[in-house]
C-alpha cells in the first residue's frame, strides 16, 4: 500500500497547470464506440479511472493507443456487447457504455455496478430513459441486459426525476443513433455535458440544448471519427485552490476555466479567500482569517458534491462555525472521522455536518476513503502542524494526475512512499 508523508504548515507557492477532466474524459472515451473510425482525444490525464476505462474499450474490441496525453481509439473494431463484473466493480462509471453499445449494436450487457463508498448510486435513471426509448431490459444473474427492439432505440421524451450527470450522458449518447428525435428534461447541467455535447456534435451528432436542463437530440445513421481536446479539470483546479488557502500561500492555477467553478470561487471569495484572473491564468492568495461559511452540494451550477470534502478540510480551520448539507450522495462524510483524528470539531447529523473552526489541525496517521476524502485529508495534512501520513492513496490515483509531484513543483513537502511487509514484498 502506498501512502503520503506530508509535512505541514509551508504556503504554497508559485505556479500549477490543470490536467484534462476526469469525468469529461470518461464518456467521451464511452463516446468514441459510436465512431466508424479512430478517435484521437488530447490532454487525456495519466489517472487509474482512465486506465480501467481503456481496458473496458480493449474488453470491447476497441484497439487503443494511449501515448503521452493522446489516446487514439478505434470504435470500428468492437467485437463484444459485455462488460464483466470486473471491470465493471473497478469502477461505476464503465456503465457509460451501455448508451452507445445499445444504440450502435442494439444489445448490450452489463455486470450491475456494486455499492459505492459515497453512496448506493443506483442505475434506474440511466435504465428508466432507456427503457422509455423501446430497449427491452432484464436484470438477471447480476447482469443487466438490455435491446433494441429491431435493433434500433426510437426517439422519445425523457424527463429525469433527478439531474444526474451519468444518466444525462448514457441517454444522450443513446439518442443520437436513435430514431427521430429525443428529449431529455431536467437534464444535469454540468460543463461535462456541454463538452460531451461539443465531442459527439463533432462526430456528426444533432444535439442542442447541453448546459440547460432540456436537451434535444435528433437521431442520425452514423458517426465518423474526430480529434478532441479535454477541457480542463474543473475539480482539481479547486482542490489546488484550497491547497493554497489552507497553507496561507499565493499560487497561480493554468489552465483552468473559472467559468466552469463560480459556486467554488464565490464561496472561497466568502471565506476570504482572494481570487483574481490574470493573464492565463487564476491568482489564489490565501488569509489568516479564514471566515466559517455555509455550504449546500447542489446539482451544477451549485457546489460541487466532488469539492465538498476539501472544503471541509478548509473549514475545520475557519473562524467560527459552519454548516455543510451533503444533497447529493447519502454517504460522503467518511473523511469527518479522519479529519477529527488530526483535531478538527466535526458533529454529523444524517446529511448535516456543524464545523467548528480550530486555530490548526495536527498532523497523524489518517485513511483516505474514496478520492476526494483523500484529497481532503492531503490538504488538511498541508494545513496541519507536524506530520500527517495519509494511506490508502490509490484513490486518490483515481482521480488525481501527478498529485505530489504538482504539490512539490508549489514547494509543498510531500512525499509518496510504499509499505513493505518483513520479507520485501510490496
Ligand atoms: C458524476 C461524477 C461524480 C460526481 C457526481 C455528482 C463522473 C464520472 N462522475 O457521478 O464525480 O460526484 O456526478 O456530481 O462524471 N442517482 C440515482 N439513480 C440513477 C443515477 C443517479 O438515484 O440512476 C442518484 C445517485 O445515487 C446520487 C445522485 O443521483 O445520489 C447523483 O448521481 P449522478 O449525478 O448520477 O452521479 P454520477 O454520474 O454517478
Amino acid at each position: 500500500m502506498e501512502k503520503y508523508i506530508i509535512m505541514g504548515g509551508i504556503p504554497l507557492s508559485g505556479s500549477v497547470k490543470i490536467s484534462g477532466a476526469k469525468n469529461a474524459v470518461l464518456p467521451i472515451l464511452a463516446a468514441s464506440l459510436l465512431s466508424s473510425g479512430v478517435t484521437t482525444i488530447n490532454d487525456v490525464p495519466r489517472l487509474k479511472d482512465v486506465q480501467v476505462m481503456k481496458e473496458v474499450l480493449e474488453f470491447l474490441g476497441c484497439s487503443v493507443e494511449w501515448s503521452g496525453t493522446t489516446m487514439k481509439i478505434d470504435g470500428s473494431k468492437v467485437s463484444s456487447i459485455e462488460v464483466s463484473d470486473f471491470l465493471m466493480r473497478k469502477m461505476r462509471a464503465s456503465n457509460l457504455v451501455m448508451g452507445p453499445l445499445l444504440t450502435k449494436f442494439g444489445m448490450a450487457k452489463l455486470s450491475f455496478p456494486g455499492g459505492c463508498a459515497i453512496g448506493s448510486r443506483p442505475m434506474d435513471l440511466h435504465l428508466k430513459g432507456l427503457a422509455t426509448m423501446g430497449a427491452k431490459i432484464e436484470e438477471r444473474f447480476g447482469f443487466i441486459e438490455a435491446v433494441a427492439p429491431g435493433g434500433r432505440l426510437e426517439g422519445s421524451e425523457i424527463c429525469l426525476d433527478f439531474p444526474s450527470v451519468g444518466a444525462t450522458e448514457n441517454l444522450m449518447m443513446a439518442a443520437v443513433l436513435a430514431k427521430g428525435k429525443t428529449v431529455i428534461s431536467n437534464a444535469a447541467k454540468e460543463p461535462e455535458i456541454v463538452e460531451l455535447q461539443n465531442f459527439l456534435n463533432k462526430m456528426g451528432a444533432k444535439i442542442s440544448g447541453a448546459g440547460t436542463d432540456v436537451i434535444t437530440v435528433i437521431g442520425v445513421d452514423g458517426l465518423s471519427s474526430t480529434e478532441h481536446t479535454v477541457i480542463p479539470d474543473r475539480i482539481e483546479a479547486g482542490t489546488f485552490m484550497t491547497a493554497a488557502a489552507i497553507t496561507k500561500g499565493n499560487i497561480k492555477i493554468l489552465n483552468a476555466n473559472i467559468r466552469h467553478m463560480e459556486a467554488v470561487v464565490a464561496k472561497l471569495r466568502e471565506m476570504g479567500v482572494k481570487i483574481i484572473e490574470e493573464a492565463g491564468g487564476i491568482r489564489v492568495i490565501g488569509t489568516d482569517n479564514i471566515k466559517a461559511v455555509d455550504v449546500k452540494t447542489m446539482p451544477y451550477p451549485g457546489f460541487p458534491t466532488d469539492m465538498q470534502p476539501q472544503i471541509m478540510a478548509l473549514l475545520a480551520v475557519a473562524h467560527g462555525t459552519s454548516i455543510i448539507s451533503e444533497n447529493i450522495f447519502e454517504n460522503r462524510f467518511k473523511h469527518v472521522d479522519e479529519l477529527r483524528r488530526m483535531g478538527a470539531d466535526i458533529k454529523v447529523e444524517g446529511r448535516i455536518a456543524v464545523i467548528k473552526g480550530k486555530r490548526s489541525l495536527s498532523g497523524t496517521f489518517v485513511n483516505a476513503s474514496d478520492l476526494r476524502a483523500g484529497a481532503a485529508l492531503a490538504i488538511a495534512g498541508l494545513g496541519a502542524e507536524d506530520a500527517t501520513i495519509v494511506d490508502s492513496i490509490y484513490h486518490i490515483d483515481r482521480g488525481y494526475e501527478n498529485f505530489e509531484q504538482k504539490l512539490r513543483g508549489l514547494g509543498a513537502k510531500i512525499i509518496r512512499v510504499t509499505e513493505t511487509n518483513r520479507t520485501g514484498i510490496k
